[in-house]
């Protein structure tokens, strides 16, 4: 699947986004290696804490149904009528989450950046020095 087409899929799950409270929708699609495409959107909560980001929806989906390998993720966001198109970069936590699972080097990350453009990243490059499972490594 390419990059573009990875970005439609980030539209469609956008659209089941659950935000009562912010009314900003996030929607991510996450291609694993074995091909399967995996839709996350972000789910608020009236306690506001428990909210989950359609980053981490999207890989908690994944790897509890066994996928361990992933090749890149594409992410789109923008208050509730907008076209989804402004840049929606991950937060920390997101991107801490993606180190966990994810080559930092290979992995990449495709941000909608308006109707025509994107903007694409590696994980090193969004979290640079990243602490992850090799540290914890002998
Ligand atoms: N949000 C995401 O889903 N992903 C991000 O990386 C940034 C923020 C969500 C969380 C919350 O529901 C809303 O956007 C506003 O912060």
């Amino acid at each position: 699947m390419n990059d573009n087409e990875l970005l439609q899929e980030a539209k469609k799950a956008r659209l089941k986004a659950y935000t009562p409270y912010s009314e900003f929708q996030v929607g991510a699609a996450l291609l694993g290696k074995s091909g399967t495409v995996y839709h996350g959107c972000n789910i608020e909560n009236a306690a506001y804490t428990p909210t989950n980001c359609a980053e981490r929806t999207a890989f908690f989906k994944a790897v509890s149904e066994g996928e361990r390998e992933f090749e890149k993720i594409a992410i789109v966001g923008g208050k509730a009528g907008d076209s989804g198109d402004v840049l929606c970069a991950p937060c920390g936590v997101c991107r801490q989450v993606m180190m966990e699972f994810c080559n930092p080097d290979t992995f990449r990350i495709i941000l909608s950046d308006g109707p025509e453009a994107c903007k694409i990243f590696t994980l090193k490059e969004l979290l640079p020095c990243g602490f992850g499972p090799a540290n914890l490594d002998n």
